[in-house]
């Protein structure tokens, strides 16, 4: 049986995919913050082990690695915080919020990633979700989207520095999760697709691995089989 960790799994792109990997047969490690939240929504899901925590504690994702065991096959770095809503402009953002952004979403998925490392075999399949705010100068995006910059440039040197792994960034597109939400406080966000929709992009990474790249959901699901 395959074993992976997804990260940020009690709602959103994270709960979706695990669901979707859960019923393939995956052996799964999963987190978040919210204890209850993750219980609750990952009990009923066979071979999931959830262990709440938050993936800028060192101690926790050592935790994470230890329930994984000696193989592991995937790591999705799927957590993320947003930052501030509504999200400052860098003229005044405030530092101490943009070094926890980035502790979450550079720092945390390197540190599980260097972890892992020794773990994956040939072959093994590491997933860094991004965003277009990493390739896009949005006015007010600067703190999460030059985390994911960062996060994609991190992504391209592992995936240059070990042929052997298949290590992907990827865009899973907009969809309606509480980071949305967040994103855009006030709005109504009902016409963004659900979360669901982008896990077959997802799942295409990881069934048939690609070169090591930069994705986007949309051109993984428009690709022919
Ligand atoms: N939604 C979009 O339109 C969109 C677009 C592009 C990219 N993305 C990316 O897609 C990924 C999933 O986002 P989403 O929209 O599904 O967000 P979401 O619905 O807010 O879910 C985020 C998940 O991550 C967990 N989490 C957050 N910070 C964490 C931390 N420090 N440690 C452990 N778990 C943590 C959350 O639980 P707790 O809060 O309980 O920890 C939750 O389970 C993120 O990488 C995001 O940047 C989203």
């Amino acid at each position: 049986m395959p074993t992976g960790i997804v990260t940020g799994a009690s709602r959103g792109l994270g709960l979706a995919l695990v669901g979707a990997l859960a019923d393939r047969g995956w052996r799964l490690v999963v987190d978040a913050r919210g204890a209850d939240a993750l219980r609750a929504a990952t009990c009923g899901l066979d071979g999931v082990v959830a262990i709440p925590g938050d993936v800028a504690d060192p101690a926790h994702r050592r935790d994470l690695i230890d329930a994984a065991g000696e193989r592991i096959d995937l790591l999705v770095n799927n957590a993320s915080v947003l930052g501030p809503s509504p999200q400052p402009a860098l003229a005044g953002y405030p530092l101490v919020e943009l070094r926890r952004v980035y502790e979450a979403n550079v720092f945390a998925p390197l540190a599980l990633t260097q972890l892992a490392l020794p773990r994956m075999p040939d072959g093994a399949v590491v997933v860094n979700v991004t965003s277009d705010a990493a390739v896009e100068a949005y006015p007010g995006w600067g703190g999460y989207g030059s985390s994911k910059a960062a996060l994609d440039q991190v992504t391209a040197i592992l995936a240059a520095e070990d042929p052997d792994l298949r290590v992907y960034s990827v865009d899973p597109g907009d969809m309606r999760t509480q980071m949305h939400q967040e994103a855009f406080p006030g709005e109504d966000i009902s016409d963004r697709p659900p979360p669901d929709d982008s896990v077959p992009g997802l799942l295409a990474l990881i069934d048939r691995p690609p070169p090591s790249g930069r994705y986007r959901v949309a051109d993984l699901q428009a690709a022919p089989r």
